[in-house]
């Protein structure tokens, strides 16, 4: 399926500032697609649009066949997409289970739960269980998200992601902040998460892109400058020009 997710011609100002200015690119299923590109290239802007956070100017995005595009992010979430939380949309205050266990209830909706209660729930308690030793978090599970390393705080946060059930993930920058070893944990993590699921990664690291992606997009004054495997956009002379020569 070449059209499984598809950024057709998408546009985007600011007041007149002109961020995107015609991105084009397709994901396939279950691959893993890096979007790359200097500071301000807008990949922050491109990702907020992908996920329904922010509507493009022009454009559209088809996913799955079907124009997604001003979709809000719970309704693009029931349909599979999920886009990883910040930081600050963990509670802080809860334990790691707890944490896990409201995103897990938001998949299955209020009406769920209404008569259990969770602790008396097997099937909802091994799935938290199950998700939470997935991301490596199982000696720390009753403990709250603010005593938590950095690290354990991303790999947190990309358990609340898996615990919708995604078939698509989003990352934006998921190693940002992270020391070497933190980063080189992390990408085992997202390695072994995103297997038999459609990852898009909008990242600065290139050893993190080269080691992860099948695909990468270079985005380049508003554009996708070349979409391709790695092989071939770190030999692409565009790319080198526009971009890896840069630093
Ligand atoms: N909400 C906004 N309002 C005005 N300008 C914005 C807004 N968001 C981003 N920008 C501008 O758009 C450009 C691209 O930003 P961004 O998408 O964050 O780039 P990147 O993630 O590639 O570093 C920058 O010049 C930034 O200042
Ligand atoms: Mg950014």
């Amino acid at each position: 399926m070449s059209d499984y997710f598809h950024v057709r011609d998408i546009h985007k100002d600011f007041s007149g500032m002109k961020v995107l200015t015609g991105v084009d690119f397709k994901v396939r299923k279950n691959e893993r697609h890096a979007v790359i590109g200097p500071n301000g290239a807008g990949k922050t802007t491109l990702f907020n649009i992908m996920s329904g956070d922010l509507k493009p100017s022009s454009g559209i995005i088809l996913y799955k066949g079907k124009d997604v595009s001003g979709k809000p992010p719970h309704i693009l979430n029931r349909s599979g997409l999920s886009r990883s939380f910040q930081i600050t949309n963990v509670f802080q205050q809860l334990s790691v289970f707890d944490n896990i266990l409201s995103g897990v209830r938001s998949r299955y909706g209020l009406r769920y739960h209404f008569f259990k209660r969770p602790d008396r729930d097997h099937h909802l308690i091994e799935k938290v269980e199950a998700l939470v030793a997935e991301v490596g978090l199982t000696d720390v599970k009753d403990q709250p998200a603010s005593s938590l390393s950095y690290g354990q705080q991303r790999a947190l946060e990309i358990g609340v992601t898996l615990s919708t059930e995604p078939e698509l993930i989003l990352l934006d920058e998921p190693t940002a902040g992270m020391t070497h070893e933190e980063t080189v944990q992390a990408i085992k993590l997202i390695d072994k998460v995103t297997s038999g699921r459609t990852l898009i990664i909008i990242e600065h690291d290139m050893d993190v892109v080269f080691s992860l992606a099948d695909t990468i997009s270079v985005l380049y004054h508003g554009t996708i400058l070349v979409s391709d495997s790695p092989e071939k956009v770190s030999n692409d002379n565009r790319v080198k020009d526009a971009y890896l020569g840069e630093g």
